[in-house]
């Protein structure tokens, strides 16, 4: 890493040649007064002239802000973007990374759905993966997913850049990517639970937290009668145990904490000496079950009598010592430890804070002092203090419990301020000057004010000082680093759920849309507009720097353990082999040819391909592609990739590489011969 890494300074790197600069302070003055700049700036701008640069800016109808952000978010070919974004494909089951500020999509990740192009759950790799990961093995394989809430790895709360962790919200699954290779290495199904929605990490990645969205009897196949509702439906919290030395998650380590049959949304973990604390909204308090054609109010009505929802407060390290110690209280279901709730509520594991009804976004600021709660159908972010939170559990200061008897804490007792922001407000993320940004969906917009010291002067504390349109209806935003310990500000990317009229039209289903906005001065300014496949949920973002990819694999890497692979077959050693239940082929490949690139099969037998690419050189993958049999592998460059499957039909099946190699690719095939019984 490193070496080969050309990074531009970002805004500051890319303003400071001379004709770009020039061209910007020209853009940014009246039209006269421009030219004046232009011309008399003169010198050193390289090819055309600093005269010229504007001239192709009027041209273009750029006004002079579009002009100047044109600038802005330019990385030049061959250079690379500062950041990388790490976006969820939302129901396309991937994730993108897209460049920051050039907004360039650089990958898809392919994790809960299958893709083509890198031959992932295709016949190949990953095809495991999405198997082991299913939602039920008794029902067809998940091939899908609503891929939310990517992850980056922690260590001491910072983006390491190792690993990327995300929530299968159709399926209840979370899912590990290593980011050596880009990788997904496994899917889990959280036991227990149907569905869930967000997650997050503690603060060396020791878990990946997840909480239920609907709640459920149990995991799949349980059954109990929806009138049964409040009795016997639970929503978990679930600590999912990484073990970073083998880049896995161990559910024989896992633990889950049951809650009550609210609808658990979105959560966070505290940091620093409040790290044994973990929160997490809610909505549904009222337990509404939904029945429209079943003389029920519909579940939108239903869900949204009470006032108040409920902050879930967790104490977690305490329902991780009655794990420790084996207690009789906890109960093993599903193959995870459980502390069921009425353990939670008695051993002080559970508390509530009052929150405006459905509410959404669950933020913590940067020093883990307060919880950033937004109202949805209210138009305030409220901030809870954890420090005030932790005092009121401690003088047990309730002011009521609820239908299951957890305390519910008295909400002018851990409230610290509130800022009317506007309609519709979701998610906050944070700056590295004191700020808080905060989504508007229903304005479309993204409205910024202040924290409190010691982040700003008390006296400028809690306002609003500025507010952003967008296009249209944002959920999630993001910042650079705003999830860690110390966010560095610079830009604030948009996660817009409609595009409406910003593209030009590609069918009823539309793109979606991610806006880029420099958030480094007292005013916000929209710079970039990109549509984007599939809800982009929500991302993290981190300088591309921190993040170590491997650039070709050691020689006969197997990419699902990052070992070599027992069959990895070097030049010279290749060969078909028949043995008692079918055909083994160990094949290498490189330019321009497999070999052996003829395998003779009989009917009926099992074929076993393990596929070495022997090249060394960066980008030099190869495919293979056999139609018939509905396989596609992706060998990258040092990978072995393994095929599996039965030859249960006769013919002639061709198979090629489907990567344009070199110059003799379209020469690149082979032949599967299946011979009739
Ligand atoms: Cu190998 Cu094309």
């Amino acid at each position: 890493m490193g070496a080969n890494r050309r990074i531009p300074g970002g805004i500051r790197g890319v303003m400071t040649a001379a004709g770009a600069a020039a061209l910007a302070l020209a853009a940014c003055a009246p039209r006269e007064e421009a030219s004046v700049l232009a011309s008399g700036g003169g010198g050193g701008s390289g090819g055309g002239g600093v005269g010229s640069l504007e001239k192709y800016a009027l041209e273009r109808d750029l006004d002079p802000d579009e002009a100047r952000a044109a600038i802005e978010t330019c990385t030049p070919p061959g250079k690379y973007d500062e950041f990388t974004m790490v976006t969820s494909g939302g129901h396309a089951g991937s994730i993108f990374l897209i460049g920051i500020p050039s907004m360039r999509m650089l990958k898809e990740i392919p994790v809960y759905s299958p893709n083509s192009w890198q031959g992932w759950g295709q016949g190949a790799e990953g095809t495991d993966v999405l198997k082991a990961g299913t939602f039920d093995p008794d029902l067809p394989t998940t091939t899908w997913g609503d891929l939310h809430h990517p992850q980056i790895s922690l260590t001491n709360g910072d983006y390491d850049g190792e690993f990327v962790f995300a929530t299968d919200k159709a399926a209840g699954r979370v899912a590990v990517v290593d980011l050596r290779d880009f990788k997904t290495k496994q899917i889990v199904k959280t036991p227990n639970v149907v569905s869930d929605h967000s997650g997050f990490l503690t603060a060396n990645s020791e878990y990946f937290v997840v909480t239920t969205f609907q709640p459920s009897p149990g995991g799949p196949g349980v059954y109990a009668p929806l009138e049964e509702y409040a009795q016997k439906y639970r929503g978990a919290m679930t600590l999912h145990k990484f073990d970073r030395a083998s880049g896995r998650i161990v559910l024989a380590e896992s633990f889950q904490i049951e809650l009550p049959p609210y609808w658990q949304d979105l959560s966070i973990g505290g940091k620093g000496a409040n790290d044994d604390l973990f929160f997490c909204n809610s909505m549904n308090t009222e337990m509404s079950i939904g029945g429209n054609t079943e003389g029920r109010p519909p579940m939108e009505i239903g869900a949204s009598l009470n006032e108040m929802d409920y902050l879930h407060v967790v104490l977690w390290k305490r329902a991780k010592e009655l794990v420790d110690a084996n207690s009789p209280k906890v109960i093993t279901r599903g193959g995870i430890k459980v502390v069921p709730l009425d353990v939670a509520r008695d051993e002080g594991i559970l508390y509530f804070v009052p929150e405006s009804k459905s509410p959404h976004g669950c933020d913590i600021t940067p020093g883990g002092e307060w919880i950033m709660v937004a109202g949805k159908l209210d138009p305030h972010v409220t901030a809870y203090s954890v420090a005030k939170i932790r005092q009121a559990i401690t003088d047990k200061n309730f002011e009521k419990r609820d239908a299951f008897g957890i305390p519910v804490l008295k909400y002018d007792a851990c409230r610290e301020a509130y800022v009317e922001v506007g309609l519709g407000p979701l998610h906050t993320v944070f700056d590295d000057q004191g700020n808080g940004y905060v989504s508007l969906f229903l304005d479309s917009a993204v409205a910024k004010f202040t924290l409190g010291p010691p982040y700003v002067p008390a006296d400028q504390a809690w306002q609003l000082v500025d507010k952003i349109s967008i296009h249209y209806n944002i959920g999630h935003l993001q910042t650079p680093g705003s999830n860690t310990t110390h966010p560095r500000g610079r830009y604030l990317v948009a996660l817009d759920k409609w595009t409406v009229d910003r593209h030009p039209g590609e069918g009823p289903l539309h793109p979606q849309n991610l806006e880029l906005i420099d958030i480094s001065g007292p005013k916000m300014r929209m710079l970039k507009e990109v549509p984007i496949i599939g809800e982009p949920h929500n991302s993290q973002i981190i300088e591309t720097d921190r993040i170590a990819g491997w650039r070709v694999y050691p020689p006969g890497t197997d990419p699902a353990t990052m070992a070599k692979a027992p069959a990895a077959t070097e030049q010279g050693k290749e060969g078909v082999e028949r043995t008692k239940d079918g055909v083994h082929a160990r094949i290498v490949v490189i330019r321009s040819q497999y070999k052996p690139d003829t395998i003779r099969v009989k009917q009926g037998d099992r074929v076993v391909l393990d596929i070495t690419n022997a090249e060394s050189a960066e980008d030099a993958t190869h495919g293979f592609g056999l139609a018939g049999y509905n396989v596609t592998a992706s060998i990258d460059p040092g990978a072995t990739q393994h095929v599996e499957f039965v030859a249960s039909k006769a013919g002639v099946y061709p198979w090629y590489c489907t990567e344009f190699c070199s110059a003799l690719h379209m020469e690149m095939t082979g032949w599967l011969l299946v011979e009739p019984k």
